[in-house]
This record gives structure tokens, C-alpha cells and sequence, in this order.
């Protein structure tokens, strides 16, 4: 109890000087892009969850200093979006969407499938610090399900066995194209690039919506449906 109430009340270290050089100009660019020094904070957010991995007390300490906010509100907003992680994360966060669509297909399957394979549970990392694994909510992928997001990058329809052959590439160092998009980088390079910092991988930017993502599109143009216009001020159409 007493060791739980000094670690409370004592305040964390701060970065070291190295460190600190290094980020606090990344984060003054951030927070010029805003009118408000506030609402940088998403962004200043995955800026130091890029240096450790992870969004640490000295991480929020750092950010609440420069935003002008306290401790408490950047803690509040770092533990309500489940993007931001509050224990180191290994090289490669692999979250298995375990909702309804994904896991009446076979998320479930797949989760159990990489927890028995990688010897670890939800929110835990393997001793290579390679894969963290955890379970994660919808990610508007449901036309490609179930889907598995590393680095929040999406790879569609997937199987316990693909999923299997997925986290042994990326612990054997082998690079991984995700179905869209460049190869992926680390979880701490991914989170800079989160921070709005420019992503210079080849291919970036490539991929096309399929043929599943367009069919609601197709069938209401076949339709002749229309999108509601939108009144003026005046309220006229
Ligand atoms: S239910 Fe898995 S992406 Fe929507």
C-alpha cells in the first residue's frame, strides 16, 4: 500500500536532455498547426508514444507541459482511445477484430490460433519483443472479414493458419505487405507517421477500394438513388 501511494504521489522522471532536444521541436511543429495548443494533443499523443513505444507518465508529463493542460486531462484522453498503449509495445501490435462479423467468420478461431502460437494473452508480448498481441473492436473492415490490423495496417480474410504464417514472418524479420499499402514499418515508426509526420514509404499510398467495399455504392447507383441534397441557410433545397 505504501509503495502503491508513493508511486502516486511521486512525479516521473523526465526525459533526458538527448530526448527532450530531440522531441520538443517535433512537437512545437505539431501544435503551430493548430489554432489551440489543445488540440494538438492526439497528435502529441502518438509523438511520444513513437519514442517509447508506448504513452508513458513521462510521455503525458511532457505533453501536459507543453499544452498548457494537467496531468489528469492528458491521462484522460490517452486511456479513453484504445490506439494510444500504456505498456511497452513490442515491434509489431497484431490486433485480431474479435466483433460480431469478424468473429462469427473466424476471429475467435484466429485469436485462440495465436494465443496458443505465440504463448501469450490478450495485451501481452512476446519474450523477442517482436508481437503484441490483443483483440480489438470494429475497424470498419466487415466487407473483408475477419480481418487482422498490424500497425493498423489491415490484411483481409484471414485464417488461423494465415494468421499463423503472419507473426512468423514478422518475428523471422521478413518484410510483410500489409493487402493495401506500403510494407509495414515498426509500431514506433507507425506512430510518428500517426503524429502527421511524412510517410515516405514507397506505395503508400496505393490501393484501390474493391469490389465488396463498392457494392452499396454499385446497387444504389443501379438504383437511381441519390444522396438527400442539402438545404441552404435559408432552408431552400
Ligand atoms: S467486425 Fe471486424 S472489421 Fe468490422
Amino acid at each position: 500500500m505504501t509503495e502503491i501511494l508513493l508511486r502516486l504521489s511521486s512525479r516521473p522522471q523526465p526525459y533526458p536532455a538527448d530526448v527532450r532536444a530531440r522531441l520538443e521541436p517535433d512537437a512545437k511543429e505539431i501544435i503551430a498547426r493548430y489554432p489551440q495548443p489543445r488540440s494538438a494533443l492526439l497528435p502529441l499523443l502518438h509523438l511520444v508514444q513513437s519514442e517509447e513505444g508506448y504513452v508513458s507518465s513521462t510521455g503525458i508529463e511532457f505533453c501536459a507541459e507543453l499544452l498548457g493542460l494537467t496531468g489528469a486531462e492528458v491521462t484522460a484522453v490517452a486511456t479513453f482511445y484504445s490506439m494510444y498503449r500504456r505498456t511497452p509495445t513490442g515491434d509489431y501490435h497484431v490486433g485480431v477484430c474479435t466483433n460480431t462479423l469478424c468473429a462469427v467468420l473466424g476471429g475467435d478461431a484466429i485469436l485462440a490460433e495465436l494465443r496458443e502460437h505465440l504463448g501469450i494473452a490478450h495485451g501481452e508480448t512476446t519474450d523477442d519483443g517482436a508481437i503484441t498481441l490483443e483483440h480489438i473492436e470494429c475497424n470498419a473492415a466487415c466487407d473483408y472479414a475477419p480481418v487482422i490490423m498490424v500497425n493498423w495496417e489491415f490484411f483481409d480474410n484471414q485464417t488461423p493458419e494465415s494468421a499463423r504464417e503472419l507473426v512468423d514472418a514478422l518475428r523471422d524479420g521478413r518484410t510483410v505487405t500489409p493487402t493495401r499499402g506500403a510494407p509495414l514499418c515498426t509500431f514506433r515508426d507507425t506512430a510518428r507517421v500517426l503524429a502527421g509526420f511524412p510517410d515516405t514509404r514507397p506505395g503508400v499510398l496505393d490501393g484501390e477500394p474493391g469490389a465488396p467495399t463498392l457494392t452499396g455504392l454499385d446497387t444504389a447507383r443501379e438504383q437511381g438513388m441519390r444522396a438527400p441534397e442539402v438545404p441552404d441557410e435559408d432552408g431552400a433545397r
